[in-house]
């Protein structure tokens, strides 16, 4: 278990234009959960005066020395992912992690399918790994969209982990063009109740995709979870600031902190 935690820096690699991997190591043993996150401490100065937080892509256990590697694959937005794109093998990192609740895998399904939007890539690489090493009897599907090709960074992981992939762009220079719900719609309209029973999909990406895949999902009554992404404070559930307005259904709303009660959240 790591809480507040020092890492040093044992790679940054550049997947793609602004998309960098950082590998950080951690002198523990630790049990990291897909989904999960880590609030990263950019640099020690006031500004940027708040952690950045960001998805686990991968980890790594070293058993010998009791250490663990993970990953964190990041896309250059602002000044916070600017200073952590410049770390270089052997800095030191400080992070609060691992933070939230992650993916639970139901044992009955035959079939996950992953539907990521962007950098919503990030937490599903970390789950269809997991699954391929735990269940690998399992169908994985994933469904990626971006606006273009050079935002696919990480895709050779996907085809090394053998997954179907169905990749769109909204300019069309990589796969088919359009978003990404639109196909992963018309794949899951073909499937009958008795196959519904059997899949459940994980999805990552920008709000207004990952309503789409709501409404498609209770549609479809297939078991659905989504992973969320909220401005935060403290990242430990006391400030309230990372709060989201949940619509429980019949009219009924509720606030959540998606820090400490996501950033997973099941939907069907
Ligand atoms: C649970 C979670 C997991 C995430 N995982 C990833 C990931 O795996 N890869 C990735 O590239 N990005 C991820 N993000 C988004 C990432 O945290 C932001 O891109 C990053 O904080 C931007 O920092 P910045 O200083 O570079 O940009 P800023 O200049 O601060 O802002 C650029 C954009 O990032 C948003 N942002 C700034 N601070 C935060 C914050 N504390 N929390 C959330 N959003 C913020 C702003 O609204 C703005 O749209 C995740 C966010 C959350 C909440
Ligand atoms: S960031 Fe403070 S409660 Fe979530």
């Amino acid at each position: 278990m790591m809480i507040n935690c020092k890492g040093s820096i044992v790679r940054n690699d550049i997947y793609a234009p602004l998309c960098h991997c950082l590998g950080i190591k951690v002198p523990y043993q630790s049990k990291i959960v897909a989904g999960q996150f880590v609030y990263v401490l950019v640099q020690k100065t006031t500004y940027p005066l708040l952690r950045r937080p960001f998805s686990i892509y991968d980890v790594e256990s070293e058993n010998k020395n009791g250490s663990t590697i993970f990953d964190i694959l990041f896309r250059v937005v602002g000044k916070g992912t600017e200073i952590l794109a410049q770390k270089k093998p052997s800095d030191n990192v400080d992070f609060l992690g691992p933070l939230g609740n992650g993916f639970s895998v139901s044992k009955s399904s035959e079939m996950v399918i992953f539907i990521a939007g962007g950098m919503g890539i990030v937490p599903l690489h970390l789950a269809a790994r997991q699954l391929k090493m735990k269940e690998p009897q399992k169908k994985l599907m994933l469904f990626w969209g971006a606006k273009t090709r050079s935002e696919f960074g990480g895709l050779g992981n996907f085809e090394k982990l053998g997954l179907d992939i169905f990749l769109s762009t909204e300019d069309g220079s990589l796969g088919k063009k359009g978003q990404i719900t639109t196909f992963a719609e018309t794949y899951l309209s073909g499937f009958d109740n008795t196959i519904t029973k059997r899949v459940e999909a994980y999805a990552c990406g920008p709000v207004p995709m990952l309503n789409k895949i709501i409404e498609i999902v209770k549609a479809k009554k297939i078991r659905c979870q989504v992973s969320l992404e909220s401005k935060m404070a403290c990242g430990l559930g006391a400030c309230g600031g990372c709060a989201v307005k949940l619509d429980m259904g019949d009219g009924h709303f509720r606030y959540s902190r998606v820090c400490s009660e996501g950033p997973v959240y099941k939907i069907v």
